[in-house]
């Protein structure tokens, strides 16, 4: 088959950090690995880095005349909040794709709206509140007046610990130390910084403190198939701080929190297991995905396990948790491509 493999082709952010570049740049090896695997598998690979342009890159992709385009796409023009458009244009040209369609990569950039489907659907998620960047913007107090009086109230009924986080990114962007917070001035203080610098709102969560999980799950969305479960170790975590996956776990190589954050066998007794399975497969429908995508859950102190998030076309780089999870079967990186490949389709339901 023709493939194109179709994936961001800048290096800076509009917003945030220059950290939060490495994320960007990541994905510029994913597509190596992936092309290099689709060759093997016999296939005619092209990478595509999307052009700056959406008629250059219609064209581009008319121009090829691809059977499937193997999407890796994460942001564009350094937007991530763009992503879903690049998805949409593949769904309106017609031609068969990987992974997931656009709502669903809409919904994980929108963490409020994915989590009221979740709640609608009975999957246990995170207590939480939303404050929007203009009240958090606001003079008055640190989270701008409604955000505080937001707050108050959420503090009336949930306890501290809490975790903020930009309700419009992923990849744990603005994820870090600080993000966890044990009163009500530090996290009016967190949702004003966010807004100051990913210009967007945040979003305040229970802190869940149990163990993390990640179910990677592939296939079509009415029967996926779960792979092996896995788990954070924070064992080696910096000491003093609430273990959670920050922005230099995933992509900062050798730092502390990078060092305190390995990624193992699950090892569930059976029923939790079960349990777990479950859950995640409810998030699975519940948010439309379909291709492949990862389930983050972490397990509440009564041991239910909690939907995080859902991640619709997780990265696919050879050394990453999706590929690590499809080797626990003992299969090879390039049988996942070719399964992947399998499930590329062309319609935009469900
Ligand atoms: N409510 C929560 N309770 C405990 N830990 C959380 C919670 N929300 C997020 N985390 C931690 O922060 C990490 C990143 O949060 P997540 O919502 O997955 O954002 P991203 O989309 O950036 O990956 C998670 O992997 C987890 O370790
Ligand atoms: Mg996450």
């Amino acid at each position: 088959m023709r493939v194109v493999v179709l994936h961001n082709a800048e290096e800076t952010l509009e917003q945030g950090d220059a950290k939060d570049a490495l994320a960007v740049v990541a994905v510029r090896a994913c597509a190596d690995a992936v092309v290099s695997g689709l060759r093997r598998l016999g296939h005619d690979g092209l990478l595509l880095p999307a052009p700056e342009q959406p008629g250059v890159l219609l064209a581009a992709i008319e121009r090829a005349r691809p059977d499937v385009v193997f999407s890796l796409i994460e942001s564009y023009r350094g937007d991530a909040a763009l992503e879903p458009a690049v998805v949409a244009l593949l769904e309106l040209v017609g031609v068969p794709f990987t992974g997931n369609r656009s709502l669903a990569c809409t919904l994980a950039l929108r963490k409020s709206i994915a989590k009221a489907l979740l709640v609608a659907a009975g999957v246990p998620v995170a207590a939480g509140v939303v404050v929007e960047r203009e009240d958090a913007l606001a003079a008055g107090s640190s989270a701008g007046d409604a955000g505080h009086a937001l707050l108050a109230e959420f503090a009336a009924r949930v306890p501290f610990p809490w975790i903020v986080k930009p309700a419009a990114e992923d990849a744990s962007h603005g994820i870090d130390a600080g993000s966890v917070v044990f009163n009500l001035a530090a996290a009016g203080a967190r949702a004003t910084q966010i807004a100051l610098r990913y210009h967007q709102a945040a979003i305040i969560e229970r802190f869940i403190v149990g163990r993390e999980l990640n179910v990677a799950l592939l296939g079509p969305h009415a029967a996926p198939e779960v792979l092996p479960l896995r788990a954070i170790d924070f064992a080696n975590f910096p000491a003093g701080r609430p273990a959670l996956v920050t922005y230099d776990s995933k992509w900062v190589a050798g730092s502390p929190d990078w060092n305190g954050t390995n990624v193992v066998d699950a090892d569930l007794p059976s029923a939790t297991e079960a349990r777990v399975r479950d859950v995640a497969l409810r998030a699975w429908k519940a948010l439309g995905l379909t291709g492949y995508g990862r389930v983050d859950l972490r397990l509440d102190v009564d041991g239910t396990p909690v939907v995080l998030e859902a991640n619709p076309n997780p990265d696919l780089t050879p050394d990453a948790g999706f590929a690590l999870a499809w080797g626990r079967t003992g299969a090879t990186y390039d049988e996942l491509l070719a399964r992947i490949l399998e499930q590329a389709h062309a319609g935009p339901a469900p």
